[in-house]
């Protein structure tokens, strides 16, 4: 939270009120539990268990180059449905 302004290549910053609303709520509810990740690696949400299950063919096609990429939610995930 605190370095907003670049969030994976991207300005993702918010207005102090709005930046200090969300990290009380974060420090309030957020998980504190499970092992640190030590790879040194950026946390990624396309890495996680649940995303992988979730997404066994989709990762597949992405391998294949069939998708161009798993970041792209709204190519497969119209809100329309
Ligand atoms: C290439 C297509 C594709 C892309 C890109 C993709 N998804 Fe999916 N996603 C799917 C498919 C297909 C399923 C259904 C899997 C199933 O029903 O078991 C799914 C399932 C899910 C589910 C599980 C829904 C449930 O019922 O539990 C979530 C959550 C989800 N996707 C989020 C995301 C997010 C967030 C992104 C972007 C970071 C993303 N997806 C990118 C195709 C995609």
């Amino acid at each position: 939270m605190s370095e907003l302004q670049s969030h994976f290549g991207a300005d993702a910053s918010l207005d102090p009120p709005v930046q200090q609303e969300i990290s009380r709520y974060l420090e309030q509810h957020g998980a504190s539990s499970g092992p640190p990740d030590r790879s040194g690696s950026l946390p990624r949400m396309t890495t996680t268990d649940r995303f992988v299950a979730k997404h066994r063919s989709a990762i597949r096609l992405w391998k294949r180059g069939r998708v161009k990429s798993l970041t792209d939610c709204m190519a497969c995930h119209n809100s329309q449905r």
